[in-house]
């Protein structure tokens, strides 16, 4: 038998990776989940270093780094370059990879095929994808091939046009009801945890309760097992407008615009590079370069030439 280590996947953590068992246990202790949306390798490691558990390579990105003003435009190819990215960068925390609309709607099939790829060619340790119903049967043959599904209910972005815009969900007895429904069968289908979105609190209670697996809620109050924000939400670097359930920890638009502003000034004004930000040379090797370059002979013709202006000038 082979004595080197296995290729680190969803069966095979890296060392020092937080078992996905561990979430359950979270929950059972009642400690909060924390997890955090990240779109390169400087963003996984600031997450992993500030402690997250979870860290959601989210479609969100569409909006937040790729300009597009919803999540549908999202491709499997630039979720894998975002994905691999905050992977390369991160360590411990788990990282979910947000499945793109039209990576899964298909069939079963393209959808393992995507999420397979998510693991292999990005080092995820897990996917997500939107919705129960036909989602219910995705949810299935991918962890039947071993990859970790978390689910996501409530408002669902990918759907947003057929949701009738970006609103809270299951605010009626029915609606509500009928979400509840969808949490249980997307943990029967072996989801291992589910993110809530915009629902209200009673109903993000009722399926916390009612579900073993951890909930992850964002605009579902402080009832789900867990709390997800969007990373340029949290730190203030997204113009758009923001939902309501988001809070602003940092105001980092600002201060990049003021640094960027700075170095224009300092740039424009002659006050950077400064000496310190240069590399020297010893002058026995700077003359012997200009002696190379024929420096002596340049600047004597510019002076030539200069003269030759003035006394131009002067007839
Ligand atoms: O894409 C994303 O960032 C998400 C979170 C809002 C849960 O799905």
């Amino acid at each position: 038998m082979s004595t080197r280590p296995r290729t680190p996947g969803p069966n095979t953590p890296a060392p020092g990776k937080l078992p996905i068992t561990e979430l359950a246990e979270l929950k059972a202790r009642r400690q909060p989940i924390v997890m955090v949306t990240a779109y390169d390798a400087p963003s996984g490691r600031l997450a992993d270093e500030a402690g997250v558990d979870l860290i959601l390579v989210g479609d969100s990105a569409a909006m937040t780094v790729l300009g597009h003003d919803s999540t549908v435009p999202a491709s499997m190819e630039e979720m894998i370059v975002l994905t691999r990215a905050v992977t390369r960068g991160s360590h411990r925390p788990l990282v979910v990879a947000d499945m793109p609309f039209g990576s899964f709607q298909v069939s079963d099939a393209d959808a393992v095929a995507n999420a397979i790829r998510f693991v292999k060619e990005a080092g995820a340790d897990a996917v997500k994808l939107e919705g129960a119903g036909p989602s219910l049967s995705r949810v299935t043959a991918i962890v039947g091939a071993g990859i970790p599904v978390m689910g996501h209910i409530g408002l669902t972005p990918q759907s947003a046009t057929a949701l009738g815009g970006f609103k809270a969900q299951g605010r009626t007895a029915d609606h509500a009801r009928r979400l509840v429904d969808d949490a249980r069968a997307l943990e029967a289908a072996g989801c291992f945890s589910l993110v809530l979105e915009a629902v209200p609190v009673p109903v993000a209670d009722e399926i916390t309760r009612r579900l073993t697996i951890p909930t992850i809620g964002i605009g579902a109050g402080a009832v789900t097992d867990g709390q997800v924000l969007v990373w340029h939400d949290l730190l203030g670097l997204y113009d758009g407008r923001s939902p309501r359930f988001v809070k602003r920890y940092a105001d980092l638009a600002t201060t990049i615009r003021d640094a960027v502003a700075a170095y224009a000034d300092d740039v424009r004004e002659g006050h950077f590079p400064e000496e310190v930000h240069t590399y020297g040379m010893s002058d026995e090797e700077r003359d012997a370069f200009r002696a190379a370059v024929g420096h002596g002979q340049l600047e004597h013709r510019r002076e030539h030439r200069e003269r030759g202006h003035d006394h131009a000038r002067q007839e």
